[in-house]
């Protein structure tokens, strides 16, 4: 299905709510929602990372957004497909109009300049039986906060250019970003994987995960189109999903 209504011609601007995607959600089960539908916030007080984590972001300083997709007539099986795509559509706007090098997606999907974090992704779905109905694709992009509790592991684009940005000029930019990825999502372009693939961070190195309490190397060789991780440990090709197991960042 060809959604034709641009991605982001409605943006709801709030100051503070407890969490965009939240927000999103509610839409959708209230009715009121519509394909493309931008949630942005200055501020969260309940903002959710990935595995229930909190997502902080200090006031007004960073993009912290949710868009609402309409996926009725996709498949169930395309849900990593569209993870691929929002983490394409992040890194596309940092590299192409911000300039940022060393560009990367950690598995499944963070983003990454240089070896740190700059942005995370939070994708929740509303399923009803076995149709898929709605995705929010929440994103946390950090913009113009300079420090952080844990420096060594996150960054700004203010941090990477000694620039400050319009946050709002920032989010039409991905926005414009989106609307190109979610086309070849919808067009089943299988280039996508392939894209995601090349900017996966470590891919092809012998890296450090961790399984269940236990360390082990192995060569990431990629990521396939149900989203496990494929990793070659003692000549053999093993595949994990994302949850099972951890990669260990030097
Ligand atoms: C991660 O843990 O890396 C995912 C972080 C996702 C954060 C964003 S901020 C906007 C949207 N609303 C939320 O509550 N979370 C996402």
């Amino acid at each position: 299905m060809l959604k034709t209504s641009p991605i982001g011609d409605l943006i709801i601007e709030l100051s503070e709510i407890d969490s965009t995607n939240n927000y999103a959600m509610r839409l959708i089960n209230e009715g009121m929602a519509e394909h493309g539908m931008t949630i942005r916030a200055d501020f969260q007080t309940n903002g959710k990372g990935q595995h229930g984590n909190v997502w902080q972001a200090q006031e007004s300083k960073n993009l912290l957004c949710s868009i609402i997709l309409d996926t009725h007539g996709f498949q169930l099986e395309k849900q990593f497909l569209l993870n691929t795509m929002a983490c394409l559509a992040v890194a596309e706007t940092l590299v192409q109009q911000y300039f940022l090098q060393d560009v990367s997606i950690k598995w499944p999907n963070d983003i990454y300049a240089g070896k740190r974090k700059i942005a995370g992704i939070l994708i929740e779905n509303q399923i009803r039986g076995i149709t898929w109905s709605h995705a929010v694709i929440g994103i946390g992009l950090n913009i113009n906060q300079n420090n952080f509790e844990d420096l060594n592991r996150a960054t700004s684009i203010s941090i990477e250019t000694n620039k400050q940005f319009k946050i709002k000029q920032v989010n039409k930019v991905l926005l414009k970003w989106i609307n190109i990825y979610f086309q070849k999502f919808s067009q089943n372009e299988t280039d996508l994987l392939k894209h995601y693939n090349q900017l996966l961070l470590h891919v092809g190195e012998e890296i450090n995960f961790k399984r269940n309490f236990e360390y082990f190397k192995g060569k990431l060789l990629g990521v396939n189109a149900d989203g496990r991780i494929e990793i070659e440990i003692n000549s053999k090709i093993k595949k994990f999903q994302h949850r099972e197991i951890e990669l260990i960042l030097s």
